[in-house]
This record gives structure tokens, C-alpha cells and sequence, in this order.
């Protein structure tokens, strides 16, 4: 294990390290005296401190290590902004920025990407530039979607790699755990600090028996989400085992991993097997498959490893399913889909068939989807049988674009009537300028990608999105309803005769091997450092951020309370998404939105409170920016669970940027408590509960900052506003780092002193 192996062709400098691994495991193991699944090898073998270190499942929190970060294009703005601050000269851990989400469905590909790369001009300067100043890999627009990307290049067997993109698990098709975090995680990372996750618990899946005819590797997932539902998976790591995985490709059993993510799982992995070397090979790692193949008794769970719940799937048996609308883990098979869509009164006409994104576009996909559109173009030559429904292909990166437009299968897609879209997220991510209907108008769609929610994919909460397979959708397009089964109903040829579809038929890896196309590529180049970053001082969408002020290290007195918000408040209602999602690069324009969906329990409305310099009600944003404009911190009262949902870093960025000293909660959630340290605020809790009540929104408060200790509460004066003051204790989750991040202004001005 000794041999030092590049990761990739990109990056001169970044090694598999399986000798480290096994050095972390060996130790681990000694520790624990038991037999460990896939997941446990992957992560406790990036365990910083694998001596010291808690291990007990669904308990401890793990500090770990990661080998690589991926950002895409939406999310990177605000982790590099924050990156910037850190005062580094370059990432500390391989990186890569993926230039995907942005770019529109309107016309098709060329097009669409002009278009692009015009109206984001400013955020792809910002990112290119950023990206060569501070040593990262820059995928440009029209490389492709972040997790196919990763897949052709990247992922190597028993990774651990973060991305902040919730889909970042499709690389456990390559038994790498790859997990979505949020970008305050991202920057951990690309600075050094070690990154914490929940040791998650591990749920088994056996796969037996072997999958033919019109069942895909998609279908597996369909089954798994059915049974395990949209929150089965939550705290967990998915773990694909058994004599059924071999059979697999890669790339479908990426597909598989891409969709954990809509039950919630922490990632999922499959055992390293022949066909991921064969992948390995095929997209120019031949070393990194040799080098996992002495690795490969590490590369899947030993004998006799328990699994926190166990679920077997019998592939031979297993049938194609679509599922929704409007919900990924309302699964329904193939023979019973029909039927569902009576019952349920689902609009039966099938508007548009939408094949590829991240989860399938891989070259298997796009073969197995041509064969059956060439199947019904076969049928009645010389027109041929095209889809009745619209028909969209979305190429999941450049590579598989050129790849299929050299063996033909592009061409058989335009031929079927196909639109073929630039080699990004588009309709998956709601960039999608669709103009079939109207809004509010009921319809259905089918889609190979991998969720549907109300909304996602064309903004139409009466759009009916429904995900399968590839080939479901080719087949279900040609008849352009959602009665047609193609395992048993038939369509007509040319003369009038009745014929079924041959089930699809493609390889996993084209004979040819595969065509790069275009080099969408950026290396950052050898001398860095005349590489001026580009952000436009009058930009609306991207601001430099400058350093948040130092604790002056004096008590805070006399604080009035923002707004003491009653119920729910996730991070959504503290940074909405939405139209916001323009600014996210933005931090002074998009705290705009900042708390703006909390409910005021003086007045039972969102963003409406009282100015108390004024007497004048405001919204949220607008009183917190006038707070600040006089030199008057202030504190938000919140209730249970503060801070739930996504781990969007701007939620803890905007309260200090509008100058807030404190959030003080029946309890928060966890991430967002530790992004809100990290911001240099105070995030604490009530020591009893119960004195929430005590507190009236137009109160003021002294927080005892004086006090902040490990381990020790710290003290609130309340002043009524009529009646005596009282005291009340707060209890908090500070270390002694975290306090130093408090003193200092934030995690990232601690990290710049001590880069200094
Ligand atoms: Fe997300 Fe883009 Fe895939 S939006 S689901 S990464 S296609």
C-alpha cells in the first residue's frame, strides 16, 4: 500500500492514501474488537484522531478528514467568499467548483448555454478567477452536472468526499462515501479544520438474484424508497451488498446512490467490484483500479457486520416502478400504474419525457433509452414512430455528450424528436423556461432524475412529476400516456400490425471508449499569485466579505429583542430560498430576507415587529439594519428546535451581518447552532425551558458575555419594560475553540490570525 497513486489526472499532488487507511483502521479495529460494515471502514479510516476519537453509531460525533471537496456553481459563491476571508493562500484539501445549476432550459443546448454565460458572467469571472487564485479545479459551464463530473474523474473506492450539493452521494457507485453538507462545512475543510458528522448508523441492503429485460438499476432505488420512505433514511448510510451487486455497472449503481438522497440517508455505498474497476479503466484511472484491487478486502463489509436495519431485495423479481406525483417514495409498480392513475385522477395525457441529469445520464442510460426509440423509428420506416410526448435529453456531462453524439445515440434521440439541452441541471433544478402550459394547469411529467417535489422541476404546483427509469420514460413517451405499459401493451407498426418493444439493450462502457469533447476544463495555472480575484465593487449579486468586527470584551447591556419568534422557525423562514437565491453571493442583499418568514408572537405575523427606537413596525431586516445604523446590538428569542432544515450557512451569516450579538432558544438545531458560533454569535438556550415565557418582545436584556465559559451558564438580565428586572441563566455548547472563535469575531477571523 505503500505506492503513491494520483487520485486523478488533474491534480499532480493529490495521492490515494490507502496506507493511512489501513494504518486508522487497524487501530480502529483494535478499539472496537468487532467486525465493521463498508460505511464504518470509509469513515473511521478519515478519522483525525482514530485513538481518541468516540465511536459509537447514531451517538458520537466523528471528526474527520475528508480527501476532497466539490462545490457547484450556486453554492460556492458564499464558501469561497468565506474561503477568502480566511486570509489562505490556497485550499488546504483538493477541491473543484462544477458551473451547472445556473444555466436555463429554453431552446436546447448551444443556445441555452450562450445565454448563460451571459446573464451569469460576473459569478463565472468570480468563480474562474477565485478558483485560480486559491488552487481549485474549475469545471466551466457546459462541462457538465457536478456528480457525473465527479464520477468520471474523481471518486475513487473508500473516499470520503464532501459536496455541497445534496445529490454529492452518486459517487458511492464508486464505494466512495460522498456526502451533501452545506458551505460552512466546505470551507471547513478546504481550510484545514477537521469535519464533524454523526457516526451514522448503517442500513444493510442485500441485493440477490440479477435484473433483466425493462427492470434498471433505477428501479432499485424506486423499491428501496417505497419501503424506507422520504425520512427512512435520515442519520443513516445506505450499504449495497450481496451476490446481486456485481452485476451491476457502475454508473447505475450510482444512479442508485444519487437517489438515497430522498430518504434522507447521510450517503449511500456500493462493494467495490469488477465493474467498478472496468469504469475506473475507462475513464483514464487504469492505476487507481489496480491500487483498489489490493485494497479490495477493505472495500466491502467484513464477515459477520451487523447492520442497524437490513432490508433484501431479490433482483430477479424486482419490477420497474414510477414514483410520485409530488412525493419520490410513493412508489408504485409498473403492473399497478395504470390503475393508480385512475384511481387517483391523475392527468393521464404524459406532457413531457425527460431523460438524463445527474442521476442518469451515464453512457448505459442514454444506449438503453436509444435502443427502444430506435425500436419504434424501426417500426414505420420511412417517418418512423416518434414520441407523442415532448421529449428532453439532458447529457449529464460533455464527455458522455461527445460520446453519444460520435456512436449515434444522440442522433437517435433528435431523429425520435428528442431536444437535446446543454450538459447541466436545467428542468432538474427548475431552470426550465417551459412553455407548454400554463401555470396552474394540471399535467403530467416523467422524468429520469431523481426528485419532484411540488414545483421542482417548472415552477407549476399542478405539474404532476413523476421519476423512473430511462427507459420507462423513452417507452412512456412514444405512447404519450401514463397507461402505457410497456411490458404488455402494444403499439401499432407502419401497416397497421400490433408489436411490443424489445426491452432496452446498451452496454456500460462504449466499445470505443470515450470521446472528452470539448476541454471544459480550468487547471488553476503555476504562478497564482498575480491572480487578481474579480468581484465588481457595484455588483448586486457578489460582495467581498469583510471580517466581522472582534468581541469588544465587555458585557452587552440594555439589548432590545429583534423579534421573539413563537413555533417553527427553520432555516427557511431565517433565509428564505426562492427569487433570494439570486444573492447568495450577495451577503448585504440577501439579508434582506433575514428572519422574514419568523412569526412575531407579539402579533402573530411574519415580518412585522416593532421598532423599539421608533415605536414604528418594520419588517424584520429593515429594524435590524436600523439597530445597527445606531450602534444598538440585539438579541431573537426563538422556541424549539431553532434553526431546523437545510444547513444554508446564510441563516447564522445574516443575524451577525445585521448585527445581532445573541439567539437565545428553548433549543436549536445542531448545525445551525455550531454555523452560529461560527459567525462569531452567540447561540444560546434557555437553562430552563420554561423561562421562555418570562421574556416579552419589548423587553431589554443584558447578556453577561463576561461569564462565557466551558461547561458554566451565563447570565440574561431582563428589564420589563414595566416592573422589576430578574435574572435568568443560559446554558450554551461553547469548547474553548469555539469560545476563541466567539472573542475573535469568528471562526474564520481565528483561522486568519493564525495563518498570520
Ligand atoms: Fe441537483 Fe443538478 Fe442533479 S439539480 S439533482 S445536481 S441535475
Amino acid at each position: 500500500l505503500d505506492k503513491k497513486v494520483r487520485q486523478n489526472i488533474h491534480e499532480v499532488n493529490s495521492f490515494v492514501n490507502y496506507k493511512k487507511m489501513a494504518e486508522n483502521l487497524a487501530i480502529v479495529r483494535s478499539r472496537l474488537n468487532r467486525p465493521l460494515t463498508l460505511a464504518e471502514k470509509i469513515l473511521y479510516s478519515h478519522l483525525d484522531d482514530p485513538e481518541g476519537q468516540d465511536i459509537e453509531r447514531g451517538v458520537s460525533y466523528l471528526k474527520l478528514r475528508p480527501d476532497r471537496v466539490a462545490c457547484q456553481d450556486a453554492t460556492a459563491q458564499m464558501a469561497i467568499l468565506q474561503f477568502m476571508s480566511a486570509g489562505m493562500p490556497q485550499v488546504a484539501n483538493p477541491t473543484t467548483v462544477h458551473c451547472d445549476h445556473l444555466i436555463e432550459a429554453q431552446v436546447g443546448g448551444p443556445k441555452d448555454l450562450a445565454r448563460a454565460i451571459s446573464i451569469n458572467k460576473e459569478v463565472y469571472d468570480f468563480l474562474a478567477s477565485a478558483c485560480a487564485k486559491y488552487n481549485i479545479g474549475f469545471w466551466k459551464p457546459g462541462s457538465g452536472i457536478i456528480h457525473q463530473i465527479i464520477l468520471e474523474n474523481y471518486a475513487f473506492p473508500g473516499g470520503l468526499l464532501i459536496g455541497t450539493d445534496s445529490h454529492t452521494p452518486n459517487a458511492g457507485g464508486l464505494s466512495m462515501a460522498a456526502i451533501g453538507v452545506g458551505g460552512a462545512d466546505a470551507v471547513d475543510v478546504m481550510a484545514n479544520l477537521p469535519w464533524e458528522l454523526k457516526a451514522p448508523k448503517v442500513i444493510g441492503v442485500k441485493l440477490t438474484g440479477q435484473m433483466s429485460g425493462w427492470t434498471a438499476p433505477k428501479d432499485i432505488i424506486l423499491k428501496v424508497a417505497g419501503e424506507l420512505t422520504v425520512k427512512g433514511g435520515t442519520g443513516a448510510i445506505v450499504e449495497y451488498h450481496g451476490p446481486g451487486v456485481a452485476g451491476l455497472s457502475c454508473s447505475g449503481a450510482a444512479t442508485v446512490c444519487n437517489m438515497g438522497a430522498e430518504i434522507g440517508a447521510t450517503t449511500s455505498v456500493f462493494d467495490y467490484t469488477e465493474q467498478q474497476a472496468a469504469y475506473l479503466k475507462a475513464t483514464k484511472r487504469p492505476e487507481v483500479a489496480a491500487f483498489a484491487d489490493s485494497f479490495a478486502h477493505e472495500l466491502k463489509a467484513d464477515k459477520g457486520a451487523e447492520y442497524d436495519q437490513f432490508l433484501e431485495i431479490n433482483l430477479t423479481e424486482l419490477e420497474p416502478h414510477i414514483n410520485g406525483p409530488f412525493t419520490p417514495d410513493l412508489a408504485t409498480p409498473i403492473s399497478k400504474f395504470s390503475a393508480a392513475v385512475k384511481a387517483n385522477n391523475w392527468p393521464e395525457e404524459l406532457k413531457v419525457g425527460l431523460i438524463g441529469s445527474c442521476t442518469n445520464s451515464s453512457y448505459e442510460d442514454m444506449s438503453r433509452g436509444a435502443s427502444i426509440a430506435r425500436d419504434a423509428l424501426n417500426q414505420q420506416v420511412p417517418i418512423g414512430l416518434k414520441a407523442k410526448s415532448a421529449f428532453v435529453v439532458t447529457p449529464g456531462s460533455e464527455q458522455i455528450r461527445a460520446t453519444i453524439a460520435r456512436d449515434g445515440q444522440l442522433s437517435t434521440f433528435e431523429e425520435f424528436g428528442g431536444v437535446v439541452l446543454a450538459n447541466a441541471c436545467g428542468p432538474c433544478i427548475g431552470q426550465w423556461d417551459r412553455q407548454d402550459v400554463k401555470k396552474g394547469e394540471a399535467n403530467s411529467i416523467l422524468s429520469s432524475y431523481n426528485r419532484n417535489f411540488t414545483g421542482r422541476n417548472d415552477g407549476n404546483p399542478a405539474t404532476h412529476s413523476f421519476v423512473t427509469s430511462p427507459d420507462l420514460v423513452v417507452a412512456m413517451s412514444i405512447a404519450g400516456t401514463l397507461h402505457f405499459n410497456p411490458l404488455t401493451d402494444k403499439l401499432k407498426d407502419k401497416d397497421g400490425n400490433e408489436f411490443l418493444l424489445a426491452p432496452p439493450t446498451g452496454k456500460g462502457l462504449p466499445d470505443r471508449g470515450f470521446d472528452p469533447g470539448e476541454d471544459t476544463y480550468q487547471a488553476p495555472p503555476k504562478d497564482r499569485s498575480t491572480v487578481q480575484v474579480q468581484v465588481s465593487p457595484t455588483s448586486d449579486r457578489l460582495q467581498v466579505l469583510q471580517p466581522f468586527n472582534a468581541w469588544d470584551g465587555k458585557d452587552a447591556t440594555d439589548l432590545p429583542i429583534l423579534i421573539k419568534a413563537k413555533g417553527k422557525t427553520t432555516t427557511d423562514h431565517i433565509s428564505m430560498a426562492g427569487p433570494w437565491l439570486k444573492y447568495r453571493g450577495h451577503l448585504d442583499n440577501i439579508s434582506n430576507n433575514m428572519l422574514i418568514g419568523a412569526i412575531n408572537e407579539a402579533n402573530g405575523e411574519a415580518n412585522k415587529v416593532k421598532n423599539v427606537t421608533t415605536g414604528e413596525f418594520d419588517a424584520v431586516p429593515a429594524v435590524a439594519r436600523d439597530y445597527k445604523a445606531k450602534g444598538i446590538k440585539w438579541v431573537v428569542i426563538g422556541d424549539w428546535n431553532y434553526g431546523e432544515g437545510s444547513s444554508r450557512e446564510h441563516a447564522a451569516l445574516e443575524p451577525r451581518h445585521l448585527g445581532g450579538l445573541a439567539i437565545i432558544t428553548r433549543s436549536f438545531a445542531r448545525i445551525h447552532e455550531t454555523n452560529l458560533k461560527k459567525q462569531g454569535m452567540l447561540p444560546l438556550t434557555f437553562s430552563d425551558p420554561a423561562d421562555y415565557d418570562k421574556i416579552k418582545p419589548e423587553d431589554k436584556v443584558d447578556i453577561l458575555c463576561t461569564e462565557l465559559a466551558v461547561g458554566k451558564p451565563l447570565t440574561m438580565v431582563v428589564h420589563p419594560k414595566d416592573g422589576k428586572s430578574f435574572k435568568i441563566p443560559l446554558s450554551h455548547t461553547f469548547n474553548e475553540a469555539q469560545i476563541e472563535w466567539f472573542k475573535n469575531g469568528s471562526a474564520l477571523n481565528t483561522m486568519a490570525k493564525a495563518n498570520k
